[in-house]
Parts: C-alpha cells; sequence; structure tokens
C-alpha cells in the first residue's frame, strides 16, 4: 500500500512540475481537477500492486546446495576453468554459473534456480566431484520452480541445463551459451536441427549450420591459413604449421609441484592403460608426389565450396579402403582378451594440437564419407578444436587412429595406441628429396614417412604390412582410390 501512494504522489508530482513548465501553474484548479484521476490512479495501482507484489517480489527461500551433473561419460570429477558467478550475484534460472572441463569436453553449468549465490565451493583449476556441491543458493521463495519441485538436488537433475524457447509454435532447447552463438551468427534456432538429447540444439549444431550455409569459421578465428597452394609452384613442399612463439622461459629458482588436471589426467589414464599393450612397430615411406599434384588441382575448386583441402582427408579416406580389407585393425580386443569385436564403423581419430592440449575427435563413418565429406567434417573439428569447443561427442566412439604430426615436423615417430582401439598411424612431414624413377633417373619426389604401431596380441607384422601396402598404393596413386569408392 505504502508503495501505492508513493506511486499517486510521484504521478502527481510529474504534473505539478510538468504544468510548471508550462507556466499555467493553477494549484487549487488543478489539484480540483486531478482529483478524480488520482483515486482512478490510486485504485488501479492498488490492484496491480498487490498482483505484482504477489507475482514478483522475492521472499528469501531455502538455500538449495547445486551438486555438480552426472554429465555423462563415467566422468566423476572435472577441473573448475572459470567462474561466472561469485558470492552475492544474484542469478536467474539457465544464467551461466561455470565452466568446468572433464577429460573428455568442456561445460557450461548453469542455474537451475532464481536466487543468491551464497556459497562456491570451489577455487579456479580445483578438481570438483560429480555428486558434490558446487554453489549455494539462496533461492526465492516466489520462484515457480522452487515452489514445484523438490528443492533437494540429484545428478541427475542437475544435467547440463537447457532453456524453452517457443519459435514459430515449436519448442527448441538450447543452452544459453548455444543461444547467444545462435544470436551472434543471426541464426534462427527453428532452423537448427538439434542432436542432443530429446532435440537439443548443441553448438556444433550452430557450427555445422554456419559451416553448410557459408563455410565460415567461428570466433575464435583459427590462424590465417599459409597462401594458397596453387600460387606455389607443384614441387614445393607445403609449408609447415606455422611455428607458435616459443614459450617464455621461467625461472622460478625452485621446484614447482602442480595437481594434473582435465585433459592430462585423461593422458595419464589412457597412455597407462597403453602401456599394457604389446606394440608392434612398422615403418615406410610414402611417394606423394601424384597426390601432391591432385590436390594442387583439386584444392581451389574445394575452397569455392568453402573448405579447406589439406592432405589429411586422402590419407583418412585410403585409411578407411584399407580398412574394409583388414577389419582386425578396426577392432577391439575384451578385457579378458576372449573376444575380439570387429567394428562396422570406420570411426577415425585425428591427433589434433588444439588450444586445450593434444585431443583426438573422431571422424565418423568415414566408410560412408566422399573426401570432400571427410575435409568438411575435419575443417569442423578443427574449428571446434581452435575454440576449445569440442564436446564428448566429437572425442568419443573413435575405432583406428591418425597422427599428422608431420604438419608440426618430424619423420618418424612411435605412436601409441588409444585402448580399445588396435592400432594407430603416425605420419611424418612431406620432404622433397631426392628418388630413382622406373628408368634410373633422379627425380625429386615428395617424400613421407609413415609410423604404424598395432596390437601385437591380435596383429602380426604381415598383416600390419600389407595394410600398410595397400595405403600406400592408393595414395601413390590417388586415381586408383576412384576405383574403390562408392
Ligand atoms: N607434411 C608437410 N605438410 C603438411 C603435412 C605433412 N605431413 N600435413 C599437413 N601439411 C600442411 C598442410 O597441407 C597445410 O598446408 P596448406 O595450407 O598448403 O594446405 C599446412 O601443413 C597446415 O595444415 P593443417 O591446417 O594443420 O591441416 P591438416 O589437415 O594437415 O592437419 C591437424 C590437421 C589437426 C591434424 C593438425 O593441425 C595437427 O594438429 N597436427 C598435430 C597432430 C599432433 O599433435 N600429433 C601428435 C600426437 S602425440
Amino acid at each position: 500500500m505504502a508503495a501505492v501512494t508513493r506511486g499517486s504522489f510521484g504521478l502527481f508530482r510529474l504534473l505539478l512540475s510538468h504544468q510548471y513548465r508550462r507556466r499555467c501553474f493553477r494549484p487549487q484548479a488543478l489539484v480540483r481537477s486531478m482529483q478524480p484521476l488520482v483515486s482512478r490512479c490510486d485504485r488501479s495501482l492498488q490492484m496491480l500492486g498487490s498482483r505484482a507484489l504477489h507475482v514478483s517480489v522475492a521472499r528469501p527461500g531455502p538455500i538449495v546446495q547445486f551438486k555438480l551433473s552426472d554429465i555423462g561419460e563415467g566422468i566423476m570429477e572435472v577441473t573448475v576453468k572459470e567462474w561466472y558467478v561469485k558470492e552475492g550475484d544474484r542469478v536467474s534460472q539457465f544464467d551461466s554459473i561455470c565452466e568446468v572441463q572433464s577429460d573428455k569436453a568442456s561445460v557450461t553449468i548453469t542455474s537451475r534456480y532464481d536466487g543468491v549465490i551464497r556459497r562456491l565451493y570451489y577455487d579456479v583449476d580445483a578438481t570438483a566431484l560429480v555428486g558434490k556441491p558446487l554453489v549455494d543458493i539462496e533461492t526465492e521463495s516466489s520462484s515457480d520452480v522452487i515452489q514445484e519441485e523438490d528443492v533437494v538436488e540429484t545428478p541427475a537433475m542437475a544435467r547440463e541445463e537447457h532453456t524453452h524457447q517457443e519459435i514459430k509454435g515449436h519448442k527448441t532447447q538450447a543452452t544459453p551459451s548455444v543461444r547467444r552463438l545462435a544470436i551472434e551468427n543471426n541464426i534462427k534456432l527453428s532452423e537448427v536441427v538439434g542432436t542432443g538429447k530429446d532435440g537439443r540444439i548443441l553448438k556444433e549444431d550452430i557450427l555445422n549450420f554456419l559451416a553448410k550455409q557459408t563455410g565460415a569459421i567461428l570466433p575464435p578465428a583459427p590462424p590465417p591459413p599459409p597462401p594458397a597452394a596453387a600460387a606455389r609452384p607443384v614441387g614445393t613442399p607445403a609449408p609447415l604449421k606455422p611455428a607458435p612463439a616459443p614459450p617464455k622461459p621461467v625461472f622460478t629458482g625452485k621446484d614447482v609441484t602442480e595437481p594434473l588436471k582435465g585433459f592430462h589426467k585423461a593422458m595419464v589414464r589412457t597412455m597407462t592403460a597403453a602401456l599394457k599393450i604389446p606394440h608392434f612397430g612398422y615403418c615406410d615411406e610414402v611417394d606423394l608426389s601424384r597426390l601432391v599434384s591432385l590436390r594442387t588441382e583439386l584444392r581451389s575448386k574445394v575452397e569455392g565450396r568453402g573448405v579447406k583441402l589439406s592432405f589429411l582427408p586422402f590419407f583418412i579416406k585410403a585409411a578407411s579402403l584399407g580398412l574394409l580389407h583388414f577389419p582386425i585393425l578396426n577392432a577391439s580386443l575384451d578385457e579378458g582378451c576372449q573376444n575380439i569385436t570387429y567394428k562396422a564403423s570406420h570411426n577415425i581419430g585425428v591427433a589434433m594440437d588444439t588450444s586445450q592440449g593434444l585431443l583426438v575427435p573422431v571422424v565418423k563413418n568415414v566408410q560412408m564419407l566422399s573426401v570432400l565429406d571427410v575435409a568438411v567434417e575435419l575443417n569442423r573439428l578443427q574449428a571446434l578444436g581452435a575454440s576449445g569447443q569440442l564436446g564428448t561427442n566429437e572425442l568419443s566412439g573413435g575405432t583406428f587412429t591418425l597422427s599428422n604430426i608431420g604438419s608440426i615436423g618430424g619423420t618418424y615417430a612411435k605412436p601409441v595406441i588409444l585402448p580399445p582401439e588396435v592400432a594407430i598411424g603416425a605420419l611424418g612431414k612431406i620432404q622433397v628429396l631426392p628418388r630413382f624413377d622406373e628408368e634410373g633417373q633422379v627425380v625429386r619426389a615428395h617424400i613421407m614417412n609413415v609410423s604404424w604401431s598395432a596390437d601385437h596380441r591380435i596383429i602380426d607384422g604381415a598383416t600390419m604390412c600389407r595394410f600398410s601396402n595397400l595405403w600406400r598404393e592408393y595414395l601413390e596413386n590417388p586415381a586408383s582410390m576412384l576405383l574403390d569408392l562408392k
């Protein structure tokens, strides 16, 4: 009621000052003429006020311990990368609270409640455990959710939150960060097909949508591509990845011990498991001279379609064609070493040097993709990797891996198998070297070395060698790939 009265006086004062400015100020007449209006305003403000008070004034409610959700894939702990809130901040449902990073992906955790943040349980870089409290939120008891639902959070309830947006009569679901991404890129969510749970729109759906429309790569933009190969004479080696500035030397004068986190922790786990596999190594060299010419020819056409064509799509497709003949290399061995599973899909992992360190996103179902399809998917994965947005979906399900370490440098490597896979190939840098042709003449050749590692419990040297020969033949005579393309 007090607010209502204050409101009426405020209106009255406003009218008075307005009249005064117009130099027709006759207070008594004005008061008389305003009386009916004021009492009408009072009545409507009373009605409005009582409704508004009922709806929007927040009373302090219970303090909810907001627990870290189960983010799937058996992830039990994450590293807190960034807080978007501090103690005392007011949050609404779906506001971003923090960014956490598991060994598989980065996830934005959003609020389920309206309220005030009362406690943050972790510092940045600390390890947060799934199912344990992340923040305390003093809820507002007027919040619909709080009134309707039990405030005791369970991991399943706290699963990465999403919002519902009504657009053109149907509901779209997306996290606030995804909606922001869509808005920034002028994309209507209603036009994007969501591939997440229950049709939820994921960041990668937006990126896919953009890539399909424009071939665009989202910010933060990856470094500009080196000069087009078309501008280079055939026979000149492709420039290697521009070397990043070397890290500044740090002299601390004392030993520093810090806990392993996020992807590093995952690397420890995976590589420790990999050590149990008896690795068989096999190396060869491949003459890529024809492929270098072919790529130069195709590159500008493909770029006209908004896609960057590197050598990797050919390496990946040739591997898939080879796996059709040697399915044992696209298999896995169970833990008790009793059964081999031959995988139907050729999900080829690609070791990627990303802003978050080494990650292995997967190009899925390569057996069904053209070289161009593989290039498109690689472009997408590289864009996601460059912006730290590779998710669980991209990082899981691999059945065979290639590591193009040669794009940074080096000739031979000793790649380590990623369990439960059974084989991996490392590609060295393409070098222009003298070689003899069939007539015994010395010619310039584009030579690349390949280093394979295979699980020697189920793969023998001869099988690895035959697969490598077939892969090499496809790449040395790229036209032969045409014969086997579906
Ligand atoms: N030798 C010489 N040049 C190579 C090359 C090789 N083996 N592989 C690629 N290049 C060239 C490319 O053709 C491109 O030149 P271009 O612009 O003239 O086409 C340039 O190097 C940069 O290629 P890039 O953008 O890196 O594309 P890519 O498809 O060849 O490779 C990745 C993509 C993601 C694999 C690569 O960027 C990467 O991260 N490599 C490192 C992998 C790694 O760290 N492995 C170690 C695991 S322990």
